[in-house]
């Protein structure tokens, strides 16, 4: 029986390591040697990425966990959404995908400069269904509510990779999928904060 259990836990680990291949992050850093940038100690801060073309225009971004309620700092082992203010200068999107890059703020070996070094997700923060969450698809042109759920709980490779009490970045940037569409970017922001 016991060792039932420990071939099993022994192919649990196997499969896990197979799961996602593990990257070290090039360029790896020292712990928790940097401040936290552009005030994210105590609050979110956002700003704008969009290219010239991009329609939507964010104005502010707040996360909550999935009852709605404000949480600072975030927890990334937990579900939270990212609720973007915003309003669209242009057509109805019937529906959207949304792809976040994932950044920590890190000091580097070689220069020993603090700097925003890029977390792989292995494509689990891309394509997700902007309109899933908050249902509320097609957007319409003018004052926007958008919800996104993001939720790293299931990937402990990407959960192992970032540093307790550190600055992260998520790079949002929302594509077009209107029937017909290229799947043109329509909105970009930057949002910083904390994770503990
Ligand atoms: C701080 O925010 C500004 C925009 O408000 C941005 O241009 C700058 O790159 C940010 N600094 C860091 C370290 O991210």
């Amino acid at each position: 029986m016991l060792s039932t259990v420990i071939a099993f836990s022994a192919l649990a680990v196997a499969a896990n390591a197979l799961a996602i291949p593990l990257n070290p992050v090039a360029d790896r850093i020292e712990l928790a040697s940097c401040e936290y940038p552009n005030g994210t100690a105590n609050a979110l801060n956002m700003y704008s990425c969009s290219a010239s073309g991009d329609t939507i225009e964010v104005k502010w971004v707040k996360i909550t966990d999935l009852d709605g309620k404000d949480m600072y700092p975030i927890d990334p082992r937990k579900p939270f959404i990212l609720e973007l203010v915003a309003y669209n200068n242009g057509p109805d999107y019937e529906d959207n995908k949304v792809d976040v890059r994932l950044f920590e703020y890190q000091k580097s070996w070689s220069t020993g400069k603090c700097g925003w070094a890029e977390i792989p997700t292995f494509g689990a923060l891309n394509g997700i269904d902007g309109c899933d969450f908050a249902k509320n698809c097609p957007l319409t042109h003018g004052d926007l509510d958008l919800k996104i759920e993001l939720d790293l709980s299931a990937y402990s490779s990407i959960i192992s990779m970032l540093t307790a009490n550190s600055a992260i970045q998520l790079q949002i940037s929302m594509k077009d999928y209107n029937p017909g569409s290229k799947h043109e970017e329509i909105t970009c922001v930057e949002a910083q904060l904390r994770i503990n």
